[in-house]
């Protein structure tokens, strides 16, 4: 018997291309406050608010004071595969911003009812772009301040498949929490101010990264008073922040932030040698806490292996996993379990010596010389 002709071959239409995409890049509301979030600050905002409701389900709007965009250009930031961040392979290789696949805007004006407004610091007034049902409207004048908004209403409201798998309003709304801890942690400089069904839920104030306001805010002062300072570079590679002392472990990974260059990821290999380096110190089945960040050359990591930018691969991991071993293993041997600040800060430590560990809280941290 022979096979049934097959079926002709179709480009797929623009707006299923985004809603595939948007499978992959927009899991749920905190997704969308993610790339949102991402885009403010490769504009250069000091300054994001974040209006959700109903979880973010409902409506998720975002303004920042970054650089704005061109009214002209308002389309073809909803267009896909387009961006202002790279625009060659030597860019991709050597990216310095957390966007630069050119899909985020597109893929959620795909399922949501979406608006666009910006306005740069020179233009007189500001623009708008809507678009519903994957249908870009046109570009129409609107009053806005130096810098841009994304709205996002009803998400997944065209997309029921996806909206059956969202949560109830306190879950989306962790995640989201969840979600900007970790930007906190790592963007201190940027104010940002949260607030869900009408009223203010967050406030995470400027400041510096080493100030430690920032990490008493996200982690809370126990984790703060009792964290070691780390900073250690070495062949091209630094890694800082705070590690936990052993005493201070947690029954879940719930505490563990790694960012590599700025970008908060997960990497199986750095958190197997953040383990290692606890090792005996820790009793059995406890976890770590520890907010690290790692930097390097970026052409010696590849941002582009996961759609949501949730992973990197590294071209030497078996380096860097050496690295954060033994920088982690020297910071703790630096401490003893049960040590107050300043008794670390008295005797314990060798500065001279590159001064891999100090004991927080900040404050009396730069009293020891390492800050
Ligand atoms: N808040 C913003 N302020 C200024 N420009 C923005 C903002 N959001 C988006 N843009 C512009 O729109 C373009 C498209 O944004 P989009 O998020 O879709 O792609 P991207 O950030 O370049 O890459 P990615 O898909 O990895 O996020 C950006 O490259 C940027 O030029
Ligand atoms: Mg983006």
């Amino acid at each position: 018997m022979n096979a049934p002709d097959p079926r002709p071959i179709r480009p797929l239409p623009e707006i299923l291309i985004n809603q595939i995409a948007a499978g992959e890049v927009v899991e749920r509301p905190a997704s969308v406050v993610k790339e949102l979030v991402e885009n403010a600050i490769d504009a250069g905002a000091s300054r994001v608010d974040i209006e959700l409701e109903e979880g973010g389900v409902r409506l998720i709007r975002i303004r920042d004071n970054g650089s704005g965009i061109a009214a002209e250009q308002l389309p073809l930031a909803v267009s896909r595969h387009a961006t202002s961040k790279i625009a060659n392979l030597d860019e991709l290789e050597a990216v310095a911003t957390l966007g630069f696949r050119g899909e985020a805007l597109p893929s959620i004006a795909s399922v949501s009812r979406f608006t666009l407004s910006s306005r740069r610091a020179h233009d007189e007034h500001g623009s708008a772009l809507q678009i519903e049902g994957g249908k870009i409207g046109e570009v129409t004048p609107r009053a806005h301040a130096p810098g841009t908004t994304v709205e996002v209403r009803e998400l997944f409201y065209n997309v029921p498949a996806r909206r059956k798998f969202l949560r109830a309003e306190r879950t989306e709304l962790g995640h989201i929490e969840e979600w900007l801890r970790s930007l906190a942690l790592a963007r201190p400089d940027v104010e940002l101010r949260v607030s869900h069904n009408g009223k203010a839920s967050r406030r995470y104030k400027p400041g510096d990264l080493y100030s430690d306001v920032r990490l008493a805010e996200t982690l809370g002062e126990d984790f703060a008073n009792q964290a070691v300072r780390v900073d250690h570079s070495s062949a091209g590679l630094r890694l800082h922040g705070w590690i936990a002392q052993p005493h201070y472990s947690r029954a879940s990974t719930d505490q563990q932030y790694l960012y590599v260059n700025g970008r908060s990821v997960r990497d199986r290999s750095v958190a197997h040698a953040v383990k290692m380096a606890y090792g005996d110190v820790l009793y059995h089945g406890r976890q770590p806490a520890y907010v690290l960040f790692l930097e390097l050359d970026p052409t010696r990591v590849d941002v582009n292996v996961h759609p949501a930018k949730h992973e990197v691969r590294f071209r030497d991991s078996r380096l860097v996993h050496d690295f954060v071993y033994r920088t982690l293993k020297d910071a703790l041997a630096d401490t003893r379990a049960g040590m107050t600040a300043q008794e670390i800060g008295a005797g314990a430590a060798h500065p001279a010596e590159g001064g891999s560990a100090s004991a927080m809280p900040g404050a009396t941290a730069s009293s020891f010389g390492y800050v």
